[in-house]
């Protein structure tokens, strides 16, 4: 019998499918990520790990499996915590959830914007305080989402789902992608450097995946491009911004303003001084978090796992490579 190590409670449908299918099932009962000492013992002689972003999967925790592991599965697009090298090398395919969750965090991409710009946390805090005393003519005033200049940093899926939204809010649109997108032309995009993207934009906004390649891809030179007037929002990864160097553009007026989802790290201590920022909207990495996307994810990652366990090809592979292998 395959024996699976799940490191978090998934929603139930996708927790009733695994419970169905013939497996020795080991399901990490706590609400926070096992330990990574604790992961170690726990995935020793498993035939299928199914993980979570929260979980590092490198290569002392593939040799701590063993030569019987098939196939590790992740409830998420983003697989930067997984060694992929280190699991290609070894023939073990690893699955992601592609397409499923693009149009909720492009919602929530859109949403940010808008909360950004329009001030909504800091105006609803002022207003909670007390300090509401009167309509002003320029209380609470932030630029337009319309009509503005928006640059996206990644045109993959989620890129374009975010690109279709903002089709509606009649802005100018540009887009910076590792090659041309041929589904640009047709989304109103303009391709252009980053550089240029970053000093035309009202708006920037990222959608690449976090690789070495983007590693502080938004920097302190990058910010100094910017607008001062300019909004920079991140639901991608928080590695893609150099954190200190935003906390500095942001305190000094170089940028007007940030809408973040994600962070270094992960989560972000409370007392972080971003979170003290009143031009700074802040979420805890919830691009996702609608439930039906959440149920589909968890769906789709169990899918993965029982095709890798078959010995099937995965239906969403992040290292395809595993295959030419073969
Ligand atoms: C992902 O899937 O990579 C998101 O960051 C969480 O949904």
């Amino acid at each position: 019998m395959n024996r699976v190590f799940v490191t978090r409670i998934l929603p139930e449908p996708a927790m009733a499918r695994l419970r169905a299918a013939d497996l020795a099932l080991d399901v990490w009962p706590e609400p926070g990520p096992p330990p990574y000492d604790e992961l170690l013992r726990r995935v020793a002689g498993v035939h299928g790990l199914l993980t979570l972003l929260t979980d590092r999967i490198d290569a002392r925790l593939l040799d701590a499996a063993g030569p019987g592991l098939r196939v590790v599965s992740q409830m998420a697009v983003g697989v930067d915590n997984i060694d992929l090298a280190a699991c290609t090398a070894r023939g073990i395919p690893v699955g992601h959830t592609p397409g499923v969750l693009s149009d909720a965090v492009a919602d929530l991409t859109i949403g940010l914007m808008i909360a950004t710009a329009r001030r909504f946390f800091e105006a609803n805090a002022d207003m909670r305080a007390g300090r509401w005393t009167t309509w002003e003519p320029m209380g609470w005033t932030g630029p337009d989402l319309h009509g503005s200049t928006v640059g996206i940093v990644g045109l993959g899926r989620i890129g374009q789902a975010v690109a279709r939204r903002l089709q509606g809010f009649n802005v100018r649109l540009l887009y910076h992608n590792r090659r041309l997108h041929p589904q640009a032309e047709e989304l109103g995009a303009t391709y252009v450097s980053l550089d240029d993207l970053l000093a035309a934009s009202d708006f920037v906004t990222l959608h690449c995946p976090y690789t070495p390649d983007t590693h502080h891809l938004i920097d302190a030179r990058a910010l100094a491009l910017m607008k001062p007037t300019a909004i920079l929002i991140n639901t991608a990864r928080g590695g893609v911004v150099d954190q200190d160097a935003l906390l500095e553009a942001l305190r000094s007026g170089k940028i007007r303003a940030a809408g973040l989802d994600v962070f270094t790290p992960e989560p972000l201590p409370p007392d972080h001084p971003l979170l003290a920022l009143p031009n700074v909207v802040a979420l805890p990495h919830v691009g996702s978090a609608s439930i039906a996307t959440r149920i589909r994810m968890a769906e789709m990652a169990v899918e993965n796992l029982l095709a890798g366990l078959a010995g099937r090809p995965l239906p969403h592979c992040a290292n395809p490579d595993v295959y030419a292998r073969a």
